[in-house]
């Protein structure tokens, strides 16, 4: 068989030991021949192809990024564009697709596999936030950089009597932050799912500063205050109709300092989440993951995504990754409150 593997939306780490683990075992055990496609959707939107064997995918493990590209293209938002992609991938005599990607990567695999096109998912996205998957790659790695930066943050803002607030990504879910800030220590957590109140933030704060100690508050870009205020840098959408999120951080420390008259500044850790070489697990979780997809692939189990569910790797209907989001419930949030302001 002749097989296109592509990364689509936000990169995350793990994504280059999914593409060797797949290539690999394609070409050692099943003896197909691959073909990378450049961007995501891009990639078979435009037939812009890189070569993909063996050679390729050596050494790539550890890295972080991904060698084939990434973006947010939705063909279903070009004229044409699923017609553009059957007929590039019938030119290159291409039979399947692995398509690595999170929510709307897979959504449009969802929808192509629909409509006849084979392919086969692995979900990535280090918002962890993919239903029918435990877990997904990036996650873990993008929890453990914000844990590492919470554990740094504690010393200076001890040294200063001055609140820190910290914030992660996670535009719909909190997974980063209730982690990482559970891992870190963190005084208080600020999700997306629940709205917060500020005076009640700021109280946390102040019994924090009581224990002589300096307060860490972890926010999620995508949190709310009561208000219902929400701060963008622009209302700029992406071809998924996402907003551009970023400045509930900023506005937060603004409004700490004003009410507890302590000094409080704000910490965006942005894209360093995502970038850099995976942790253990997720270079595990990746490489079952590209091993699953393959033999899905050999197999012709196509609109199946790979699934981690306890310490197996299943396949599941690629509908159901993204049917709904995975969010944080109530009651891990919960277990996190207890720590909150103490
Ligand atoms: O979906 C992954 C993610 O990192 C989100 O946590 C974040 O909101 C978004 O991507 C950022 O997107 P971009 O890379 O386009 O800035």
């Amino acid at each position: 068989m002749r097989i296109g593997v592509l990364t689509g939306g936000g990169d995350c780490p793990g994504l280059n030991a999914v593409i060797r683990a797949v290539v690999r075992k394609g070409v050692t055990t099943y003896g197909h021949e691959f073909v990378g496609f450049r961007d995501g959707w891009r990639g078979p939107l435009d037939g812009v192809t890189r070569p993909l064997g063996i050679a390729e995918v050596r050494g790539i493990l550890p890295r972080g990024g991904t060698i084939l590209g990434s973006s947010r293209t939705n063909p279903f938002k070009i004229d044409g564009g699923v017609e553009r992609i059957k007929s590039n991938l019938a030119e290159r005599g291409i039979d399947a697709l692995v398509a690595i990607g999170g929510e709307d990567t897979l959504g449009v695999a969802t929808k192509l596999d629909e409509l006849g096109v084979n392919v086969v998912g692995v979900p990535k996205t280090i918002d962890n936030d993919l239903s029918a998957t435990d877990y997904t790659f990036g996650f873990d790695t993008a929890v453990n950089i914000a844990m590492e930066a919470i554990d740094r943050l504690h010393t200076t803002a001890e040294s200063h009597h001055r609140t820190l607030v910290v914030e992660v990504m996670g535009r719909h879910a909190g997974w980063i932050a209730l982690h990482a800030g559970i891992a870190g220590g963190a005084n208080v957590i600020l999700l997306p799912e629940r709205q917060f109140d500020v005076d009640q933030v700021a109280g946390y704060v102040e019994k924090r500063f009581q224990t002589q100690y300096s307060p860490i508050v972890v926010v999620a870009e995508g949190a709310q205050p009561l208000e219902g205020q929400m701060q963008l840098h622009n209302q700029e959408l992406d071809a998924f109709g996402h907003v551009r999120l970023g400045g509930i951080g900023q506005w937060l420390a603004g409004q700490l300092e004003q009410r507890t008259g302590k000094e409080a500044r704000a910490v965006v850790l942005g894209h360093v989440q995502r970038g850099g070489t995976p942790t253990a697990f997720d270079r595990v979780l990746a490489t079952r993951f590209g091993l699953e997809a393959i033999d899905a692939v050999n197999e012709g189990d196509f609109g199946r995504m790979m699934a981690l569910r306890g310490t197996d790797i299943v396949r599941v209907p690629l509908a159901d990754g993204t049917r709904e989001l995975k969010t944080v419930p109530l009651e891990r949030y919960t277990e996190a409150e207890v720590f909150f302001g103490s």
